[in-house]
């Protein structure tokens, strides 16, 4: 090769791989609207980064893969943990956490606050962003989830466990809540008939019960999470 042709490779590849690059980027602040669906940045979800902001989420928390490292990433974590998943682990850290070494801290933010602060992560959960940063939270949630379904199959009664709140504070398979015991067994300490009276008022079997009732539930949906706890054994 001469020095001549060796020229012209680096002269041409250099150019080429520039305009490649300045090509793409122009093209994807382009679509950037589109992609984060910018049209739907309510008041609310303005808000919402606001209160992140106010308490400082960010030091500990990334988003879209930015901020501190101490603690999960928050992009997808409504499609994680749910709406009420979310708002119990602001308002209670301390029990949500309660087994972990990882703490986070109580901000006492208002119930508006939270509700801004939903809407902010329902918002950005949606953005499209080809699935960055890779989703496996501290507490692996998704990957724990993915393993039930992979173990236990997808019956109503763990679809019900996993989007009434069950698990901010009952795992499965390690994935979930510290704040209740782990059910993985819950089959072989009791029976059908007893699940089922425990989540329609854990009172009425033990005074002291520390789990809510769970009203939120319609009877179909007891039976069905009933019956699928009392199938782990
Ligand atoms: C001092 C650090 C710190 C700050 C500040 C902080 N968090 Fe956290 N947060 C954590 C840690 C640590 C965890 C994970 C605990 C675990 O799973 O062991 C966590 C977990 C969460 C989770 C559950 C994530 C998941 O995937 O399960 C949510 C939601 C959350 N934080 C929201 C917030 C919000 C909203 C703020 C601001 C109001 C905030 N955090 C401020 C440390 C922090
Ligand atoms: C706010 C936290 C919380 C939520 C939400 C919750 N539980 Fe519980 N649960 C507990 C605690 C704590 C216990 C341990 C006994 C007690 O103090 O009540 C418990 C106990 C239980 C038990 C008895 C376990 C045993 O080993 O004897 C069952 C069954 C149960 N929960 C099912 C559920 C189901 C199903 C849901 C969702 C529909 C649910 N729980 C939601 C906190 C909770």
């Amino acid at each position: 090769m001469t020095k001549r042709v060796a020229f012209w490779i680096f002269f041409l590849g250099t150019v080429s791989s520039t305009v490649i690059f300045l090509w793409l980027t122009w093209d994807t602040h382009r679509q950037v609207v589109a992609l984060s669906h910018a049209d739907q940045l309510s008041d609310d979800v303005v808000a919402g980064k606001r209160v992140f902001e106010k308490y400082n989420c960010n030091d500990c928390h990334t988003i879209l893969g930015f901020g501190g490292y101490y603690a999960p990433d928050l992009t997808k974590v409504v499609q994680r943990v749910g709406e009420e998943g979310v708002r119990y682990r602001i308002r209670s850290p301390e029990a949500a956490f309660a087994k972990s070494v990882r703490k986070m801290p109580n901000v006492h933010a208002t119930e508006s606050e939270i509700d801004s602060l939903v809407a902010f992560f329902r918002w950005v959960g949606n953005i499209e962003n080809g699935d960055w940063p890779p989703q496996d939270s501290g507490q692996g949630l998704s990957r724990g989830e993915a393993r039930m379904v992979a173990t236990q199959g997808v019956s109503p009664g763990a679809a019900v466990f996993k989007t009434k709140g069950c698990m901010n504070c009952h795992s499965l398979q390690g994935a979930g809540g510290t704040f209740g015991p782990a059910l993985d067994a819950v089959g072989g300490r009791k029976s059908l008939d007893e699940i089922r009276q425990y989540i329609r008022d854990p009172k009425s079997v033990n005074p002291q019960a520390l789990m809510p009732p769970q009203s939120g539930l319609s009877d179909r949906e007891i039976e069905d999470v009933a019956r699928f706890l009392s199938g782990l054994k």
